[in-house]
């Protein structure tokens, strides 16, 4: 379904050119839960606005539910981000004047049309993620946990393809984790979505299907998902333990 293939992207600084991304390699499939996790500086965020058709990269391609971005105009992306992905952030980035059911109903909003069948879906991803009883509520009188399922009840509210996320847990403690981590599940469950996550957490992490770990803008490893969770996050922490070693060995 996401298909990106030998990415490259650099940053212009003082004149030079910065390589970020030296020709990664990923894929995703329907309804697959991917986190990407990686050290600080290794590209995650990068990669994923490139996915999010927010910065131009210069060389390889990006294939969204059989649709090549490269070359395509701005409305064209604009299309692409509002049919077809939905995002999450790590400041939940909920307006501060609308209650909840309308941060919801934001993306609809902005298109210029709130049907009775957008209602109808925002009261069934309320009632699915278990934050109907806030729904009057405004950002400032809920908590992080449920501001962030706010967030991703509002990212599906245009039945996106895949939903992309960075650091949706970043400022959560550990239960509010599990509940946005709950909240994803479920998005792919019930709605068909395949997320993709960038995270520090291997907590969060080892829900997922696969874990692809960056480093210095190159896939160094992908772990897939064969155990349970508390035994998957243990293989994680070893394999990121191993390739921060790595680093140890070469001298860097
Ligand atoms: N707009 C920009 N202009 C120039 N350099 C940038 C820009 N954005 C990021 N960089 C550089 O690109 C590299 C990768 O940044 P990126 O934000 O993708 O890392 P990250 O893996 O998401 O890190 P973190 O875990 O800290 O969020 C860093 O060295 C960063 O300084
Ligand atoms: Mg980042």
């Amino acid at each position: 379904m996401l298909y990106v293939k030998n990415l490259h992207k650099s940053y212009q600084s003082g004149g030079k050119s910065c390589p970020v991304l030296k020709g990664i390699d990923l894929t995703v499939a329907n309804q697959e839960f991917v986190a990407v996790m990686g050290p600080s500086g290794s590209g995650k965020s990068t990669l994923l606005n490139c996915i999010s058709c927010y910065i131009p990269f210069e060389e390889g391609c990006i294939t969204l539910g059989g649709q090549e971005l490269k070359n395509l105009n701005e409305d064209a992306l604009a299309k692409i981000r509002n049919e077809k992905l939905g995002f999450v952030f790590q400041d939940f980035m909920l307006l501060d004047g609308l209650n909840v059911r309308e941060n919801i109903l934001v993306p609809r909003i902005i298109q210029g049309e709130v049907s009775e069948e957008a209602g109808k879906l925002a009261d069934s991803l309320l009632s699915l993620f278990g934050i109907e009883h806030i729904k009057d509520k405004y950002p400032a009188d809920i908590s992080g946990g449920e501001r962030q399922r706010t967030a991703v009840a509002r990212s599906l509210i245009n039945k996106p393809l895949l939903i992309l996320a960075d650091e949706p847990t970043g400022n959560l403690d550990s239960k509010s984790s599990r509940a946005v981590i709950e909240s994803f599940e479920n998005a792919r469950e019930q709605l068909g979505a395949a997320i993709f996550m960038v995270t520090h957490d291997s907590f969060a992490a080892s829900f997922c299907d696969r874990v692809i770990l960056l480093k210095d803008g190159c896939v160094y490893n992908t772990l897939k998902k064969e155990e349970k969770q508390s035994a998957f996050q243990d293989r994680l922490l070893t394999a990121i333990k191993e390739m921060s070693s790595a680093d140890a060995r070469t001298g860097r």
